[in-house]
């Protein structure tokens, strides 16, 4: 079995069927970090460059560790320390990068629609999306489904409710698209000047201001980060009130009388949008999904290198 795309741009135009493949291959990955000897060595011979012009830890090591499980070379760029401040084109740049024989890229980048740019550009490099600007970060959300999974089942059915920062995560949007293609339903919850007012009709979501509502009809919740690096404008008071009206704490989880899972993409702002303890608790799977990034991109980076079968 083969994707039916040579980029991973994002989850919007993704059929369904590879969103299952990167899944069941990424069980097999999780399969072999398990293992005493974690390096395999499907990505032999391919070089990967990591681009990263907006800061990331989490999805930079967990880009860069997957990359060396497969044993594929790996060049990693950082915008601080590179020609960029000297005034350089992304299209220069990459072709620069590309004249020394690298085989994919993955990007983050600030603007929406960069990696969408390079492809565009570059059809013959594979191209991933490691989050471009408020957008879509694909990986996230396939990281966040094979989590899901593997604590309650398969997604068909399932209710998942997102909480907060919606207009500026790109988090959000990956995740809308890929649970409702797998026949979940997915509900928005956090302050109205937070969730685009689109939302209901064009993604097909409920919308949920009262999050105890919201948090007692799903089964799991994923609590964004409030983007304020991405706000232009003031969108609510202040952050000790938005943690009163819609931060998760343990007092209103005990208050729903049913045992749901958290989530979390990380990095968490504890006491803003979720408290310490329930960051912490046996409900929380944050640190689950940061483990099975690893497999899930080492699933997207082996389909998208052209490797398989080989
Ligand atoms: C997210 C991102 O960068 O979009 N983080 C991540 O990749 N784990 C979410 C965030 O920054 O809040």
């Amino acid at each position: 079995m083969q994707l039916s795309t040579k980029h991973l741009l994002g989850i919007k135009d993704l059929p369904a069927s590879d969103i299952s493949l990167i899944l069941s291959t990424a069980q097999q990955f999780k399969e072999v970090l398990q293992r005493p000897i974690k390096k395999v060595p499907s990505l032999r011979d391919v070089t990967v460059v990591n681009l990263f012009y907006e800061n990331s830890t989490r999805t930079r090591i967990s880009f860069e560790l997957a990359e060396k499980r497969l044993s594929a070379d790996t060049i990693n760029f950082t915008t601080s320390s590179s020609s960029v401040s000297k005034g350089e084109t992304l299209l220069d740049t990459v072709h620069n990068i590309l004249s020394m024989k690298v085989d994919m890229v993955v990007m983050r980048h600030s603007a929406s629609g960069a990696p969408h740019f390079l492809a565009k550009h570059l059809p013959h490099t594979a191209i991933i999306n490691a989050g471009d600007g408020i957008n879509e970060h694909p990986t996230q959300a396939l990281l966040d489904a094979f989590s899901i999974e593997e604590k309650i089942g398969t997604l068909e059915g399932k209710k998942i409710v997102l909480v907060g920062d919606i207009m500026h995560s790109r988090v959000a949007l990956s995740n809308i698209y890929l649970l409702k293609k797998m026949g979940a339903e997915v509900m928005l919850s956090g302050p109205p000047t937070l969730i685009p007012n689109y939302a209901k009709e064009a993604l097909g979501v409920q919308v949920e201001y009262n999050l105890a509502k919201a948090l007692k009809w799903c089964d799991v919740a994923n609590v964004l980060r409030i983007q304020l690096e991405r706000q232009q404008q003031v969108l609510f008071s202040s952050l000790r009130e938005y943690n009163l009206a819609y931060g998760i704490s343990s007092k209103l989880l005990a208050s729903i009388n049913k045992e749901i899972v958290i989530m979390h993409p990380g990095p968490i702002n504890r006491g803003v949008e979720i408290d310490s303890e329930v960051a912490d608790s046996h409900q929380s799977i944050i640190l689950q999904q940061v483990e099975n990034g690893v497999a899930v991109r080492m699933a997207v980076l082996y389909l998208l290198s052209g490797k398989k079968g080989e």
